[in-house]
């Protein structure tokens, strides 16, 4: 395990209690009311847990709230549920029926609501059309669509009938797509002609056709018409979405679902070259996502809450569907770019949309930051109550900048740590209770046992820097990685004895607060976005021109980090900038746009130790700026540096 990247040198002072009045009207209102709380949930989880549950509605109760056998969980043990009913059906019975569940913008300007009602209606006959697409319960389904609502119509119809989904951010290429439909061997793709970007069509069904030949798994294909653009339909295969859903019934009742039934499987990025499947199951996932939605968003009736994440990762699987429609809170869902038409967009439909609860990124705060305060300032941003972030740590400055431009200094902000593996929130602040201080995520949310250790599981003192572990189950974790228990086992639960390993450096100040530090492994974070440094090597090397590649992180202004490749050709290959250009494009190419290097070195040969290891830190060095290098080529000399080095 790498140590490096641990620090303890923060030394942010500022501290923002919570606005008396946000506090006065709060779920959770004082830190007396936190405490009293936390310390129930992590002394009695079971009565803690069991009560939460049973805000939601069960076909049949639980006879167990957690089995416990290290390390794999089981939570509501016996129960049945359905999250589809709970997100669904639990809300049509009074007048949230017809409230309105999404306010859905595309990105050239057209609208649509969905009220529960409609959204319902739509699920249901959705759930029919897949069903009669021979999609049982157990199957698996890939989701590879633009923001609109379909995407989550799809994956409440999924959760319907019990077939899991694994939603694909559309993003990523025809060779992602085929590697995360092969690992769940899915039976269907649910896709559209494209989606719009930047004012142009990201071609979705091209790229599964692409992919579709080598995925023998999938029998069908729907394709929602969106763009407008030309597409191959294949006979027998491909179905368009409007034409099955003319003939659907629009009744079809919820699945009673065995509580650790499948609810999906998404794919993030680990250390090795291939994805990950973190499973999700549905009682333990639901209860989770719905008390940190309740919590942590602090939401109320009125509210008009807009998550700005992508569906396509876990935070908008969690905060944009299952949570916050398990509370039957009103979301806003955006299709397309920030900056499309113009800058301003965003603040343009929080003014227009009333928006009260806004959560994004560090990474959008700081371009939001460059663009300039003017796009901002022009609209009226009143209705904001509560703003968040999530993906990475927040620099001070741009937390600064977030309070007072964007929360104008009346909006308490709540950094929200937690990992696709968690499924919902672990580390934040409960806005009406919990001091906030920019750059730190906290304290534990309730149910959530986190600590900070060293190499040898000691608890560190605070302000020692360690890794972040989490020491008790928690109901939204993750169960297992898809068809690779052991891989689950060893990636989670070996590092650290006994303990949930999460990957990340932190420390805590005398006050108990959480400040992450960013990972300790080979996991890079590029704008929010989990990038496997391996996964960008094997990108490089399967291109003719690469002998080796080694892929490292870098500080990055806007992204957070950056991607730097030192690469070293093969025979003839010439390094130039035309190549770094190729190069670039392959890796969009295997993995997706995020994946880019920004930066390419060609090198003769990597550092390397005698053992064969590539010498990272160096490398992280150079790329940082922080070793003084001529030009590419003479990293060679490197070799003798090397050699001082293993002498230390
Ligand atoms: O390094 C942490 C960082 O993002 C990682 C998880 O990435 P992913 O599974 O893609 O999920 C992102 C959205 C939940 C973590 O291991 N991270 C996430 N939130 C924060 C964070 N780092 C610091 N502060 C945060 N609030």
């Amino acid at each position: 395990m790498a140590t490096e990247n641990i620090a303890n040198l923060l030394t942010e002072s500022r501290t923002f209690p919570p606005p008396e009045a946000f506090a006065a009207q709060a779920t959770c209102g004082s830190l007396e009311d936190y405490q009293r709380l936390y310390d129930e949930s992590i002394n009695s989880p079971e009565t803690f847990w069991g009560r939460v549950a049973e805000e939601l509605h069960w076909f049949r109760k639980w006879d167990t709230v957690l089995e416990w056998d290290h390390p794999h969980a089981r939570w509501f043990v016996g129960g049945t549920t359905n999250l589809s009913y709970n997100c669904l059906d639990r809300h049509l019975d009074g007048p949230r029926a017809d409230k309105i569940a999404y306010i859905w913008e595309g990105e050239p300007g057209d609208q649509r609501t969905l009220t529960y009602r409609e959204l319902h209606r739509e699920v249901c006959k959705f759930a029919n059309v897949l069903k009669g697409l021979g999609i049982a319960k157990g199957d698996r389904v890939c989701i590879y669509m633009p923001m609109v609502p379909e995407l989550p119509i799809a994956m409440l119809a999924c959760a319907r009938i019990g077939a899991a989904h694994s939603v694909v951010f559309g993003g990523f290429s025809a060779n992602a797509l085929v590697d995360r439909i092969t690992d769940a061997e899915a039976k269907a793709v649910i896709t559209a002609d494209g989606g719009w970007r930047r004012g142009k069509v990201v071609p979705l069904k091209a790229a599964v056709d692409e992919a579709l030949p080598r995925t023998p798994s999938v029998q069908s294909v729907v394709v929602l018409r969106r763009t407008d653009s030309a597409v191959d339909m294949r006979d027998g295969r491909d179905h368009w979405w409007h034409e099955l859903m003319a003939d659907a019934d629009d009744t079809c009742p919820a699945e009673p679902l065995d509580s650790e039934h499948l609810l999906y499987i998404l794919y993030t990025s680990g250390t090795t070259g291939k994805p990950k499947g973190i499973v999700h199951t549905t009682g333990g996932y639901m209860v989770g996502t719905y008390l940190t939605s309740k919590y942590v968003f602090d939401l109320k009736e009125d509210d008009i809450y807009w998550c700005t994440a992508d569906i396509g990762w876990v935070t908008g699987h969690s905060y944009i569907v299952y949570g916050i429609l398990a509370n039957g809170a009103t979301g806003v869902m955006y299709e397309g770019a920030p900056n499309h038409p113009a800058p301003d967009r965003l603040w343009d439909m929080v003014e227009r949309h009333k928006v009260t609860v806004f959560y994004t990124a560090p990474t959008a705060i700081r371009t939001f930051i460059k663009w300039g305060d003017e796009h901002v300032t022009k609209h009226d941003l009143s209705t904001l109550r509560l703003i968040g972030t999530v993906g990475e740590p927040i620099n001070p400055e741009a937390w600064m900048w977030y309070h007072k431009l964007i929360g104008k200094e009346r909006c308490p902000i709540v950094d929200t740590w937690w990992q696709t593996e968690t499924g919902a929130i672990m580390i934040t602040p409960l806005p009406g209770a919990v001091t906030t201080k920019p750059g730190s995520a906290t304290l534990p949310f309730f149910g959530v046992d986190a600590d900070i250790v060293n190499e040898a599981g000691e608890s560190v003192t605070p302000p020692d820097g360690g890794f972040l572990v989490i020491r008790k189950p928690w109901p939204s974790m993750l169960r297992t990685l898809y068809g690779d228990d052991e891989r689950y086992q060893q990636q989670y639960w070996s590092q650290v004895a006994g303990c949930y390993f999460t990957g990340d450096g932190a420390h805590s100040d005398a006050d108990g607060y959480f400040w992450l530090l960013g990972r300790v492994d080979d996991v890079m974070n590029v704008s929010g976005h989990r990038m496997g440094t391996a996964e960008v090597e094997s990108a490089l090397v399967s291109h003719d021109a690469v002998a080796e590649a080694a892929v490292v992180g870098f500080p990055h202004e806007l992204k957070g980090e950056g991607i730097a490749a030192f690469v070293t050709l093969r025979g003839d290959a010439v390094g130039d900038d035309e190549l770094k250009t190729v190069l670039r494009s392959h890796v969009a190419h295997e993995i997706g746009a995020i994946a880019k290097p920004d930066q390419i070195r060609f090198t003769d040969a990597l550092p390397k130790t005698r053992s064969g290891k590539i010498m990272r830190r160096l490398l992280r060095d150079i790329a940082a700026g922080k070793e003084e290098i001529g030009d590419t080529t003479t990293l060679e000399d490197y070799s003798v540096l090397t050699k001082l080095r293993e002498e230390d």
